[in-house]
């Protein structure tokens, strides 16, 4: 495609029609030129494709793999297994003719109502950015675009087409931009994705600090910046600030763009840039159509669903190791919660998967149980959707719960509790929920609680009077038998927190802050997010982030770290061995955190910078290594406006989760240059 000389065919019509999208879900094309219009369909964790076969009639969604959403993604730490879900969606995503899947999201989860936590992967910038980055890299090998959303600072959905974000630029580098960053330097998406909030007073699709400064100049993004749906309001402002692409079809803004054009307030070489950078996306879309898979295998995806869910599974307690359950104590069995059959699979809005095959983990469980040789009763308890669940048959499960050696309870959330477009009213579970927990533990001592969820859950009404609790996330359409293997020690759980759970909402850093008045929203905790808030102020929490335990154990030793005294732009080596001292084979997420000793700035007392997820046989001794940059040492100095190290001590933590730190040295760091 010669983009110049299709520009200088195009007639100025021509080329600001194709700045407006279409309609809700392709562009503009110009057919006298042979430009062809390219389709989006939104993402993350599978595809919804809508079609509207009559103009006007209603409309379809198609049926499709729905992969476990991005929050249970993250407790895999797994990098290449996000990197094949991206591959298995480019494939479902060709099969459509869809050329760009709308996703990955990697806001920060800054604070735990946030509705669409589900969506986003972690409250920590670096998990959060190479989660994304993995994602990105699946999906666009095979020659299907990506958009990374929503740039930037979108954290709550409350007020979230007009509240201005106000905060420092510091946080706004080091956490909120920092994800993004990493993404598009590793992966570079095709297109990103501005939010609908304003930051600092502006809109982010009018926002040329974040859009221009910050993405394109200091990231160096390459692609295409789109409006979320309808985040447009000055079609020229936008443009201004290099928003390329308004989807969907504005009304309005044609004219918009032609009257700014006629008074100056835009050029027609703004223009011309914005349309060449459109036209590298159709020549982007074309040529991928080329190398895209002819087929997709819906079957391997099912499977890859499965095998995703389960390295979700995060194992938060386990007291007296109660699981797997055991059939030498476990005769008899109780499960008890519809979610058992009927399972929470994701969370609500533009990101629902229509899917025909949910499973949930009964039916799987039912199969271990015969040949375990354990009884098995099932009550469903309450009847369909968790906001208002209305105990039924409660005296049937007490019961039930009551005769058996093990009683398993089914809770969680949903996508009417979890959703695009409204944040959740609290962090507790549904008060009958808790009630029909607390019912069962009564009855049973040996209470085990499975939790399908999108995001941190306050367990403080229950979490002492139960044995052990199974954090099953939102795990897709096959996040069923994931869970039934780990109950039953078919699998071995390894998921852990991407997300802090804390004791109680009270405690999150920006509880007195949000939602804001309405207009703003203020991030007074500054950098204080998640774990760097708890770490560093010592305060307790339910279940630390990084924390997931395993039906093995793992020993760390014999810490290296080389150089142990480095320039600034050197880089460092940080190696241990692992090994598993337990009997069964599993795997372990070991984490890495750096931490200034005596800084001369206000920093968080550690902060992620590596992990590796090793698995091994009992008795294994692996080795992990790690490769620290100037960047993972630097805080953003704002009156440099540059990176910058400091000279002095940093401590490395080498840890099982940000309060499970198994190994720890120091190096000294020396001031080296600003970067940017
Ligand atoms: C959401 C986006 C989504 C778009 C298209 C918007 O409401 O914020 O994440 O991609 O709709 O459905």
């Amino acid at each position: 495609m010669d983009i110049s000389d299709l520009i200088s065919r195009l007639t100025l019509d021509e080329k600001i029609t194709l700045l407006i999208g279409k309609d809700s879900w392709s562009t503009e094309p110009v057919p006298r030129l042979g430009i062809p219009s390219i389709r989006v369909s939104d993402g993350p964790h599978g595809l919804r494709y809508e079609s509207r076969p009559v103009e006007g009639g209603p409309s379809y969604i198609t049926e499709a793999t729905c992969f476990p959403t991005s929050s249970a993604l993250a407790a895999t730490w797994d990098m290449d297994l996000i990197r094949e879900i991206g591959a298995a969606m480019a494939e479902e995503a060709a099969g459509l003719g869809v050329d760009v899947i709308l996703g990955p999201g990697t806001n920060i989860k800054r604070t735990p109502v946030c509705g669409r936590n589900f969506e986003y992967f972690s409250e920590d910038p670096f998990l959060a950015g190479e989660c994304a980055a993995a994602y990105i890299a699946g999906v666009q090998d095979r020659g299907v675009g990506t958009s990374l959303k929503h740039f930037a600072a979108n954290n709550q959905e409350l007020g979230r087409t007009s509240v201005s974000v106000e905060v420092d630029e510091r946080t706004l580098r080091e956490i909120y931009l920092r994800p993004f960053e990493i993404a598009v330097r590793k992966s570079q998406p095709w297109t990103v994705m501005c939010s609908y909030n304003r930051l600092a007073g502006i809109y982010a699709s009018e926002n040329a600090f974040l859009l221009d400064r910050v993405l394109r100049h200091d990231f160096g993004f390459q692609g295409l910046v789109l409006s979320d749906w309808g985040a447009v309001h000055d079609r020229a402002k936008a443009l201004t600030a290099s928003l390329e692409l308004e989807m969907p079809h504005g009304s309005g803004s044609f004219e918009n763009l032609k009257a700014a054009l006629a008074n100056g307030e835009i050029t027609e070489a703004e223009i011309d840039r914005a349309v060449a950078s459109l036209l590298r996306l159709v020549e982007k879309a074309v040529e991928g159509r080329r190398r895209r898979p002819k087929a997709s295998d819906r079957t391997a995806h099912r499977a890859l669903a499965r095998a995703a869910a389960l390295q979700a599974v995060t194992l938060l307690k386990n007291d007296g190791s109660l699981l797997p359950l055991n059939p030498a104590s476990v005769t008899s069995l109780a499960v008890i919660g519809r979610f058992a059959k009927d399972p929470m699979i994701q969370g609500g809005g533009s990101a629902f998967v229509t899917t025909k095959s949910i499973e949930g983990a009964l039916e799987t469980m039912q199969e271990h149980a015969v040949k375990a040789k354990i009884r098995l009763d099932y009550e469903p308890a309450y009847s369909s959707w968790a906001e208002a669940p209305g105990l039924e048959a409660t005296h049937e499960a007490q019961l039930v719960a009551e005769k058996a050696d093990c009683a398993v309870v089914f809770v969680g959330t949903g996508h009417r509790v979890e959703s695009e477009s409204f944040d959740r009213a609290g962090i507790r579970l549904n008060p009958d929920l808790e009630r029909l927990i607390l019912m069962t533990a009564a009855m049973n001592p040996r209470t085990v609680v499975v939790v399908q969820a999108g995001s941190a859950i306050d367990m403080s009404a229950w979490i002492d009077k139960v044995k052990a609790v199974v954090f099953a996330w939102f795990g897709g359409e096959a996040g069923g038998p994931a869970v039934a293997d780990v109950l039953f020690g078919a699998a071995n759980p390894c998921g852990k927190l991407a997300e802090t759970f804390p004791l109680r909402l009270e405690d999150t850093p920006s509880f007195d802050t949000y939602p804001g008045d309405g207009n703003h929203t203020w991030y007074r905790e500054g950098l204080f997010v998640g774990y760097r808030h708890y770490d560093s102020m010592g305060t307790g929490v339910l279940f630390p982030f990084g924390h997931g335990l395993s039906y093995t154990s793992f020993l760390y030793a014999d810490l290296r770290v080389t150089p142990d005294a480095v320039g600034a732009p050197g880089s460092v080596t940080v190696a241990c061995s692992v090994t598993n001292t337990g009997d069964r084979r599993g795997s372990e997420i070991v984490q890495v955190y750096v931490g200034e000793s005596t800084p001369r700035v206000v920093r968080p007392t550690k902060e992620l910078k590596g992990f590796v997820k090793i698995e091994l046989d009992p008795g294994e001794k692996g080795e992990v290594r790690f490769a620290l940059t100037p960047r993972d040492f630097a805080y953003w100095n704002a009156s440099l406006a540059a990176w910058h190290v400091q000279s002095g001590t940093h401590r490395i933590f080498v840890g099982s989760s940000s309060r499970d730190i198994r190994l720890e040295a120091k190096i000294a760091v020396a001031q080296g240059p600003d970067f940017s």
